[in-house]
């Protein structure tokens, strides 16, 4: 196989493949080719990918010689034009709200693989991008809250007097609210955490937090550990507690999410009028739409004297350990369509590799995609 690692479009200072992975790479006897400057935003020059015996050539060039061409973010308008039919394009593209890109791949008769689509199953794990990028965010979200605040996070006993830790109020403790709980207990916070899975109880309290029950939850075991749409009676009830947790917190990290949805609207407008002066709002769901009434995407906006930060790309502010995960999931993605000697080997028995290949052949072959796009 020939593996084309591109630059990243934009802004972005990820890379989906550091040097180190390349290596595990070429070891499998794959070639890889990157382009120039691929990985300079994660601090890893084009001399640390020869060292680990990948090839650096133009962009163009990539797409003329690579069989299987690898970014991060969505192709761009040129990239389009420039894949060919018999070529594979690996990236996070978002399928489920991308139907003209979908539709753009299918026309081409390009093979696509999207990572954020690969199943939340156990074996999966290793190659969950969304995992790995909601952690870093989750941590990120703490620090940055912390930056804002203009007051401590820990408890401190001073002779200037004794000052009180910090409340920090977590909206869903999935990957990202459980990573901001353990962030914000290491600085010394006082956590409390609302979700609508009972099931994710006992963890929010080994990292010591504090776990808000609201009765009469819909919880779905069907739906593999995530969240289900609410009745309206429950909203009710648990917008009324967070309302009430949310006038008393110095911090309100908003992770809520239900898959393919809107983001759930917790926190609105009234919830910030009532907040303390000087108190952050991070709103990690702001791409979906934020779980904050105020929240405006990739902006910061104050109100009341609250900010309320609607950062949408953590990761990419921490770049080196972000395209550390990143790779190692693209990885152990790579190794179940690599076969002998290297050469790609498109097993569709496979149902990870059938679950995240979106277009094969001119055909959808994931489910969710399909119905989607027919509907
Ligand atoms: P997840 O699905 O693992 O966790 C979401 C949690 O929200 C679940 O535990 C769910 O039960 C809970 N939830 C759903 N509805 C709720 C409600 N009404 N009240 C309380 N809890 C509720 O999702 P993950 O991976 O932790 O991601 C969280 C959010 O962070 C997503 O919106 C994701 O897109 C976003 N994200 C943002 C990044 C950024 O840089 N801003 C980077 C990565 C992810």
């Amino acid at each position: 196989m020939i593996l084309g690692l591109l630059k990243e479009h934009g802004n972005e200072t990820r890379v989906a493949l550091l040097p180190e992975i390349v290596k595990n790479l070429t070891g499998l006897k794959v070639e890889v080719l990157i382009e120039e400057g691929a990985g300079e935003n994660a601090f890893s020059p084009d001399k640390d990918y020869v060292d680990a015996g990948a090839k650096v050539l133009l962009r163009a060039q990539l797409f003329e010689q690579a069989e299987v061409l690898l970014q991060i973010q969505p192709p761009s308008d040129d990239d389009l034009k420039s894949v060919k039919s018999n070529q594979v394009w690996i990236s996070a593209f978002n399928p489920l709200s991308n139907k003209e890109l979908v539709n753009t791949f299918l026309d081409k008769g390009v093979t696509t693989f999207s990572l954020d689509m690969v199943p939340r199953t156990t074996r999966a794990q290793s190659m969950d991008i969304l995992s790995s990028m909601a952690t870093v965010a989750g941590y990120k979200a703490v620090l940055d809250a912390a930056m804002k605040l203009p007051t401590f996070f820990p408890m401190f006993m001073t002779a200037a007097g004794t000052i009180r830790p910090a409340n920090v109020l977590i909206l869903g403790a999935g990957v990202a609210g459980l990573q901001a709980i353990a962030t914000a207990r290491k600085l010394g916070a006082q956590v409390q955490v609302f979700d609508v899975r009972s099931a994710v109880k006992e963890e929010v309290m080994s990292l010591g937090g504090k776990f808000v029950e609201v009765e009469g939850a819909t919880e779905d075991k069907a739906a593999g550990g995530y969240a289900v749409e609410q009745t309206e009676e429950y909203k009710k009830k648990q917008q009324e507690a967070i309302n009430n947790h949310a006038a008393k917190a110095n911090v309100v990290i908003c992770t809520a999410q239900i898959p393919g949805r809107k983001a759930p609207l917790l926190i609105p407008k009234e919830a910030v009028d009532n907040m303390m002066p000087g108190s952050v709002v991070i709103d990690l769901a702001a791409s979906t739409g934020g779980n904050c009434e105020l929240t405006k995407d990739n902006e910061t906006v104050v109100h009341n004297e609250v900010t309320i930060i609607g950062e949408s790309n953590y990761p990419d502010q921490m770049p080196v350990d972000a395209s550390r995960m990143f790779g190692k999931n693209v990885l152990n993605f790579m190794k179940l369509i690599i076969g002998d000697e290297g050469a790609l080997n498109l097993n569709f028995e496979d149902d990870i590799v059938e679950g995240t290949c979106i277009t094969h052949n001119k055909e959808i072959y994931n489910e969710r995609v399909k119905s989607t796009i027919n509907t």
